[in-house]
């Protein structure tokens, strides 16, 4: 079941010379989770932060976060981002050979799983791990940059997956979240939230403006048109 709207800032869009003000700063806006994207310059053509940052940033926010590594391999980096405090985290199947082996690596350290599709990602891959998954992330852009323009073929992806988590969720399955990041606007985010998504990740339109707009580029997307 589609659940309410929540927003994910990414801090890829943050100020990294004053990343913990920045996390404290869209924690107060109203985020509901904050988005770590962790870049290693092989599996994306960018590099960065990693597990010691994002623990470093663990103290200045009470809500949920969330790591999305974009790194091969995964498996070898997943105790580190547990131990630093992620509390969703999720990667690309491509980036090892057994996605199901690392969603269990992940769930066994007491985190949520997720698995992440490339724009040119098919879904089958989800009908086979929806036991080990907590949340399936579409890109709607191709990783690796913030302030991208959204791609719209995702919108398909999005109402594909809704279906696929509806039904999952109806035979008595457990809860999937359904999220979407990749050049979330005030314009693409009712789209994806019509598509099904739940949870929207806005890099460039939750910062944009600095401090003083965060709430209200926060409340803009969750809500578009209020
Ligand atoms: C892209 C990242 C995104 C990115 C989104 O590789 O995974 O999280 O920061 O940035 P915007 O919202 O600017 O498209
Ligand atoms: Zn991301």
């Amino acid at each position: 079941m589609q659940k309410p709207v929540r927003i994910a800032p990414s801090i890829l869009s943050a100020d990294f010379a004053r990343l913990g003000e920045e996390v404290r700063a869209v924690d107060a806006a109203g985020a509901d989770l904050i988005h770590v994207d962790v870049m290693d310059g092989h599996f994306v053509p960018n590099i960065t932060l990693g597990p010691g940052i994002t623990k470093a940033l663990r103290p200045h926010s009470a809500k949920p976060f969330d790591v999305h590594l974009m790194i091969a391999p995964v498996d070898a980096y997943v105790e580190a981002f547990a131990d630093a405090g992620a509390n969703i985290i999720s990667f690309h199947p491509e980036a090892g050979p057994h996605p199901h082996r690392t969603c269990q690596m992940i769930r066994k350290l007491g985190v949520k799983s997720g698995i992440v599709l490339n724009p040119a990602t098919p879904v089958d891959i989800v009908d086979w791990l929806l036991p080990e998954i907590d949340l399936v992330l579409v890109m709607s852009v191709n990783p690796g940059f913030g302030g991208q323009s959204f791609i719209p073929s995702a919108l398909d992806k999005i109402s594909q997956l809704r279906r696929m988590i509806d039904a999952h969720e109806e035979k008595g399955g457990h809860p999937i979240d359904l999220e979407v990041d990749g050049g979330i606007t005030r314009e693409t985010a009712p789209l994806a939230i019509a598509a099904g998504a739940d949870m929207l990740v806005a890099g460039t339109a939750t910062f944009k403006g600095g401090p003083d707009a965060y709430a209200a580029n926060i409340r803009a997307l969750r809500a578009p048109g209020d």
